[in-house]
């Protein structure tokens, strides 16, 4: 690996707690967030603007955005704070609560897709294409996700040239960044390697790319080492390791962020994290949660 600066795009809010049954005070996804920025973070996804039924988790959304603390942190300029939106009335709740960037979602697969959106991949991409275009002119930049780049839990092994439509389709409509979904976890470094080289090789750049691993089968920091050697300087993580969907049954959650800042700064690449902090803050949330500290999320000790 060579140094290189990269930016980590923290989805603990959103994507770490969506899935999660037991219902969390929306206090502690303040204090979440509020511990995250502390860290270093600069870029953290603060919650999605669905439907409750589909995810009742994060049905408390206006009030973490309504939330003054959060209302000062999204006037801020020095941090980027998406909202995950899938139509019109997400991005206008958005709009009513100042926020500055939102995420667009759509899946290269069908299956997915209906279960995850409740439409086609060809109407997902027609409502992602509505809603980013009414976002720009509201001032609110948009960044875009394709799911199932490698697999769908319902469809089996996704075509690449899927995953190029959807991401060319997202990237004319606007979108800054594209973040590829490996929503199962099921990738491999092989696999990121191919990938991007096919969708370089039609005209993507590796600059409106970012890589979104989930870590269902202990793939997914290779992963990130494998996109970074191609060229990608954009990752998602979760604290914790936490993360997963509830529309795509069995897939863990994404790589941990102190796993990856570790394997980041242990390579001499800076990542604007503070990583002790960011390791008590994973011990934190789990302790909220419930849920059992991970002896695979830590730090690197360096051989060096
Ligand atoms: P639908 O049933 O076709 O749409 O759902 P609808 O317009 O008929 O709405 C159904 C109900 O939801 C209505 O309420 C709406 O008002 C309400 P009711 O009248 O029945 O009481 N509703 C909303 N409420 C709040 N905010 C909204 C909103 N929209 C409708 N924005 C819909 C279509 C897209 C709304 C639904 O399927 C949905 O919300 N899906 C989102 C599912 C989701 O959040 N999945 C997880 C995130 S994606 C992910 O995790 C992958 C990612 O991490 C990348 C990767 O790993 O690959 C990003
Ligand atoms: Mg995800």
């Amino acid at each position: 690996i060579q140094a290189a600066a990269v930016r980590i795009v923290e989805v603990g809010p959103r994507d770490g707690l969506q899935n999660i049954r037991d219902q969390i005070p929306t206090s502690t996804k303040l204090e979440l967030i509020q511990r995250l920025e502390e860290c270093g973070l600069r870029t953290i996804e603060l919650t999605s603007i669905v439907s409750p039924r589909a995810v009742p988790q994060l049905s408390d959304c206006r009030d973490v955005l309504g939330n003054d603390r959060v209302q000062k942190s999204i006037k801020n300029t020095d941090l980027r704070l998406p909202v995950l939106v899938p139509n019109i009335k997400g991005l206008n709740i958005a709009i009513q609560h100042g926020v500055r960037e939102i995420a667009v979602f759509i899946s290269a697969t069908e299956g997915f897709s209906k279960a995850n959106i409740n439409c086609s991949v060809e109407e997902g991409i027609e409502r992602a294409k509505e809603v980013t275009s009414l976002a720009l002119k509201s001032n609110i930049v948009v960044r875009g996700y394709v799911s199932c780049i490698f697999k769908d839990p319902y469809d089996g092994p996704t075509s690449p040239e899927s995953v190029l439509r959807c991401v060319k389709s997202l990237l004319d409509a606007g979108c800054y960044e594209v973040s590829l979904g490996d929503t199962l976890g099921v990738g491999s470094p092989s696999n990121v390697r191919s990938l991007l080289t096919y969708l370089t090789q039609n005209g993507i750049p590796l600059a409106n790319l970012a890589g979104h691993f989930h870590d269902t089968y202990g793939q997914a920091a290779a992963n990130v080492c494998e996109a970074y050697r191609a060229g990608i300087r954009v990752f998602d993580s979760s604290v914790g390791g936490l993360g997963g969907c509830p529309f795509a049954p069995g897939a863990k959650g994404n790589v941990a962020s102190e796993s990856l800042v570790s394997m980041f700064h242990d390579a001499g690449i800076e990542t604007g994290v503070d990583l002790p902090k960011l390791m008590q803050t994973g011990e934190w949330i789990l302790k909220q949660l419930n849920k059992p500290t991970s002896g695979r999320i830590g730090m690197v000790a360096s051989v060096n």
